[in-house]
């Protein structure tokens, strides 16, 4: 019997070496897919769980690049689940911004999710089950100024998701988008923790807090572990309640 395995996109830092460490402490074998190929720095991560992440290389922004990832990973495991969560976010005036910057953020967190299901597919649909989770974001229904690319990716994200939920229910293989509100990574580390953004942000989350990488990881690995069938096709937020606060 091969190891249960999960394949996490963007795993080599931020929420999704979060979702990585959480998902490898609840058991399963963690393929973590990133261009660098790097495995997360999880200072914390118990030595047993860290013998259950695998370092790959992967770019989601090209079709053969994934697919050859995880046909590479399904030769050593049982493929169940897939977590899209590799993505780029740039701004830019709407007036201004070159089809190269849309291209670009649409190509990586958009069309990158079609492909890593597309890659997965009949993997899941060989063992009659899987849970695909894409990382969407709460700005997906919000009107941001200089975020039109990355606004219109992560629509994308929640329609892909609930198309593909209809669409594969019949294999057992259910779809979820889990859409963070402002989290605290490494790398906007500064932007969130001081000047205006950090006066903003207290004044906009009710908690006063944005998340961490550990709030949104925990959320992700609860959807495995909780296998919850009648659960499909959602876009489930976690924002601290910024989107819905008056
Ligand atoms: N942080 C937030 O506040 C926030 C809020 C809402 C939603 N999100 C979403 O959550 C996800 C993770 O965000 P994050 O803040 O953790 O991002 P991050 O710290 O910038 O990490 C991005 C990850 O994606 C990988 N990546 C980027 N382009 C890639 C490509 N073409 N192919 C393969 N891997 C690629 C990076 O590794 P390499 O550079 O090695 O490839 C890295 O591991 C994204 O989808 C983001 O839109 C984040």
């Amino acid at each position: 019997m091969k190891e249960r395995c999960i394949v996490v996109t963007g795993a080599s830092r931020g929420i999704g070496a979060a979702i990585a460490g959480r998902l490898a402490r609840a058991g399963y074998a963690v393929a973590c897919l990133s261009r660098s190929g790097a495995l997360p720095e999880l200072p914390d991560l118990p030595g047993d769980a860290r013998a259950r992440l695998i370092a790959g290389v992967a770019d989601v922004t090209r079709a053969g690049s994934i697919a050859e990832a995880i046909g590479k990973i399904a030769e050593g495991f049982e493929i169940v689940g897939l977590v899209n969560n590799a993505g780029v976010h740039l701004e830019g005036a709407s007036a201004e911004i070159t089809l190269g910057h849309y291209d670009q953020v649409m190509a990586t967190n958009a069309t990158s999710v079609l492909l890593g299901c597309q890659a997965v597919y009949p993997h899941l649909a060989a063992r009659k089950g899987g849970l695909i989770v894409n990382l969407g974001s709460f700005f997906d229904k919000l009107g941001v100024k200089r975020n039109l690319a990355y606004c219109a990716s992560k629509a994308a994200v929640g329609a892909m998701t609930r198309c593909l939920a209809v669409e594969w229910a019949g294999k057992g293989i259910r779809v979820l988008d889990v859409a963070p509100g402002y989290i605290h990574t490494d790398l906007n580390h500064e932007a969130i923790t001081q000047g205006p953004l950090r006066a903003y942000l207290e004044k906009r989350i009710p908690g006063r807090e944005p998340g961490t990488a550990d709030d949104v990881a925990r959320l992700v690995a609860s959807l495995f572990t909780s296998d919850i069938p009648f659960l499909t096709g959602e876009t489930l937020y976690i924002d601290g309640a910024q989107g819905i606060a008056h």
